[in-house]
């Protein structure tokens, strides 16, 4: 979800502006993957890296996330939402870690959308603590080094029990991953746009799937073997 800050600043406004109008573009986004039928959405909320940015900015951050729960989380919940924060939640303030906890608690059971909201998230973290605790199984006998391959240690990572993730958006013009979940996109689709965060519409988001649409996902095989599949 990047642009915010420069979306306020083409504005004249501070980047925490920003922020406010990109936590609309999240509610909408929520919304248009209700509407159309899509099943998961992740989103990049806050990366391991976002603590260096200046402290007020951080807890203006901190503040919006915590209201947004008290917000929004009834009616996500009267959706059918599914809510899961992925990331080092323990490094956050323990008032915003408990609402976390009960947001996804209160949500478990939904299965209508899976909203994932990545705070304190980085894909490096994500595979050292996979790494970390399937040493942890090891150390307890559970499993022996000889059995470690990719099967065994995917289990390990955030949204293993989630389907494979079909496509990648990066809004605000910046064409890297930026240590966003780098594993689990091994096969997604990258698609990035110059358009800013706060104005990721309904429209954006079409143009997106229209993209996608026309993708041919080959997962290492040939177009021959994806056509004679396809039947
Ligand atoms: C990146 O834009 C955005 C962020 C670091 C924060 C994302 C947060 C929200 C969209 C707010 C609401 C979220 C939830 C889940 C309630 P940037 O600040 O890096 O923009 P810039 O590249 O233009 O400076």
């Amino acid at each position: 979800m990047d642009g915010n800050g420069r979306w306020a600043r083409k504005r004249l406004r501070p980047r925490t502006f920003g922020h406010h109008a990109g936590q609309k573009a999240v509610r909408s986004t929520i919304e248009f993957c209700l509407r159309r039928g899509i099943t998961a959405l992740t989103l990049f909320a806050f990366s391991s890296e976002n603590w260096q940015r200046p402290a007020d900015e951080v807890s203006a951050l901190m503040e919006l996330f915590l209201k947004a729960l008290d917000r929004e989380v009834n009616e996500l919940h009267g959706y059918g939402v599914r809510i899961r924060f992925i990331g080092e939640l323990s490094a956050f303030a323990p008032a915003l870690a408990a609402r976390m906890n009960a947001a996804m608690d209160r949500t478990a059971a939904n299965t209508r959308l899976e909203l994932n909201i990545a705070v304190n998230y980085g894909g490096r973290w994500d595979i050292t603590q996979a790494a970390a605790r399937i040493a942890r199984a090891v150390q307890a006998g559970e499993i022996a080094v000889d059995q470690i391959d990719e099967r065994r240690l995917e289990p390990y990572l955030c949204l293993a029990d989630q389907a494979p993730i079909d496509l990648f958006i990066r809004t605000g013009g910046e064409q890297r991953l930026s240590n966003f979940l780098l594993w689990q996109i091994a096969y997604a689709e990258i698609y990035f746009t110059a358009t800013l965060w706060p104005d990721f519409d309904a429209a954006a988001f079409e143009l997106a799937l229209a993209d996608f649409a026309g993708r041919e996902r080959r997962f290492g095989k040939t177009s021959a073997q994806i056509a004679a599949e396809a039947g």
